[in-house]
């Protein structure tokens, strides 16, 4: 078996899976996320790796499967959050994650210590980002400078539980991507990014590709979760290219759109592409050698499930309460709705925007309200700019002339054929599903098997990942739907000085 281990934002989630890729086992553990003060978001490291043993013990025990059996560990986490810590390998202090939005200033001083966005661009293949870690690194020696002093070690969420597994330190090249002190072009630390902004190289971890053994399970680790010592753990990947990985975009024509609480528009990249004003993150993928682009909405399934939980129909919590899916009713409701929501647009900026407008003062709203609207049509509207949200981040990528000849769909929207109907016609290519639904866990998965097996990771997706399901864009809906995206797009620049 291979054990893959998704380090979340509110839980981890440990599967296991057998030599043919069917996963035999899965659990979940939950931790907390903290919040001092609005727009901070941290966690204590020692609360995932806790999380972690406890999870896959509790793993090993429900599937009845022994630590002897496992070949090999993969891990994918939450990018981009800073992992401090000191000589003796001691937490500094909680990590700020990729959800912070404290660190704007930080940002603007990054951009001006490298010589202008253009140049961070040339070196790095993306800009300053609230949520990327060099600006959060830059914020503990402004702001804790006690703090700062004390560290030693800069690693990323997943890396810290790898380093507790295997006592060695590492990162991925897709993970160290999210950085901003990643080379991405060139897949190593960039020496001119690391000078100017002043952090240490000896800070950070040596580089490998995500199926590369990272380190061996140590004995006091193996105590803990109930591994076999010496089980080889590799690098693994961010969650976002251990998503793209668990459902096949390893290969050039394939993108995906994850639908979860962000929704993320992916595409695979053979050689480096980088968007001229960077709005797309250009990354290092978790195949080697290879890279992908990716926009990224804040609050995606965020947005769907606040207008559930706040302001949607009074039956669903009956509902919810007995146990139904919840989200199954609300499509149906919005069904009910024509294109359009009969001219009823959502902006999805419920936490600020990244992706195509970085922003992390934007702001939600409806816009044009009238008296036939009722909760269908206001429903309808969150599921159609969300998903007119997500068709920017693909214009982006289009923009570069790159052919995409199928969209694999994954996360909890995907489940809603309604909602998969609307993305092939809004986005105007074949939406697909596929038979791997594990997310990240499974992704890491492929990874460990790679490495333990030395096989290539596109061979084994192409033998354990089938397609199951496949809509194409019904020509008329298109149509209508490019009516209203017209329109859409021109609401967040027309608005934008006013939501701030
Ligand atoms: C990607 C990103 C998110 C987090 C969520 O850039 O910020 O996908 O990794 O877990």
């Amino acid at each position: 078996y291979f054990l893959g281990i998704d380090l979340g934002t509110s839980a981890v989630k440990c599967i296991l899976v057998d030599d043919q890729g069917t996963v035999k086992s899965s659990h979940s553990v939950e931790y907390p996320l903290l919040q001092p003060q609005p727009g901070w978001a941290e966690q204590h490291p020692e609360d995932w790796w806790q999380g972690t043993a406890a999870c896959i013990q509790a793993l090993l025990s429900k599937s009845g499967v022994t630590g002897q059996e496992v070949a090999g560990i993969g891990l994918s986490g939450q990018m981009h959050g800073s992992v401090f810590l000191d000589r003796e390998l001691q937490v500094v202090r909680p990590a700020l994650l990729w959800c912070d939005q404290r660190t704007a200033a930080e940002c603007d001083w990054i951009e001006e210590a490298v010589g202008g966005r253009e140049a961070l661009g040339r070196l790095t293949g993306n800009k300053a980002l609230t949520g990327f870690t060099a600006p959060k690194v830059v914020w503990l020696r402004n702001h804790e400078p006690e703090n700062y002093s004390r560290t030693a070690h800069l690693m990323l969420p997943k890396d810290y539980v790898r380093l507790q597994l295997t006592g060695a330190f590492g990162m991925d090249m897709a993970d160290a991507s999210g950085t901003l002190l990643l080379d991405v072009a060139n897949r190593r630390w960039s020496p001119v990014v690391t000078e100017r902004l002043n952090i240490p190289m000896e800070w950070l971890p040596p580089l490998y590709e995500s199926n590369d053994v990272a380190g061996h399970l140590l004995p006091a680790a193996a105590e803990r979760t109930g591994l076999a010592v010496g089980t080889p753990v590799v690098a693994g990947g961010g969650d976002q290219a251990c998503g793209a990985v668990g459902v096949g975009v390893v290969r050039q024509g394939i993108a995906s759109v994850a639908l979860g609480t962000s929704g993320v528009v992916f595409v695979h990249d053979d050689t480096y592409q980088v968007d001229p004003e960077c709005r797309l993150h250009s990354f290092c993928h978790g195949v080697p050698g290879k890279w992908h682009r990716m926009g990224v909405m804040l609050a995606a399934g965020g947005s769907f499930q606040w207008w559930k939980n706040h302001l949607a129909f009074e039956e669903l919590q009956q509902a919810e309460a007995e146990g139904r899916d919840v989200y199954e009713i609300l499509t149906a409701k919005a069904e009910t709705a024509p294109i359009g929501s009969e001219g009823l647009l959502f902006m999805p900026y419920l936490t600020g925007e990244r992706t195509p407008h970085p922003d992390p003062k934007a702001r939600g709203g409806f816009i044009g309200l009238n008296l036939r609207h009722s909760k269908a049509h206001l429903t309808r509207a969150v599921m159609e700019g969300i998903t007119f949200g997500l068709r920017d981040s693909m214009e982006l990528i289009e923009a570069s002339g790159i052919e995409i000849k199928e969209l694999r769909v994954n996360g909890g929207g995907a489940r809603s054929l309604f909602w998969r109907q609307m993305i092939a016609d809004i986005f105007g290519y074949p939406v697909v599903t596929v038979n791997s639904t594990d997310g990240p866990a499974y992704g890491a998965a492929v990874m460990a098997a790679s490495g333990v097996l030395g096989q290539d990771i596109s061979d084994l997706c192409e033998r354990w990942i089938q397609v199951v399901d496949r809509v194409e864009p019904n020509p008329d809906s298109q149509a209508l739907y490019q009516q209203y995206y017209d329109v859409y797009k021109t609401l967040y620049p027309t608005l934008k000085s006013t939501l701030h």
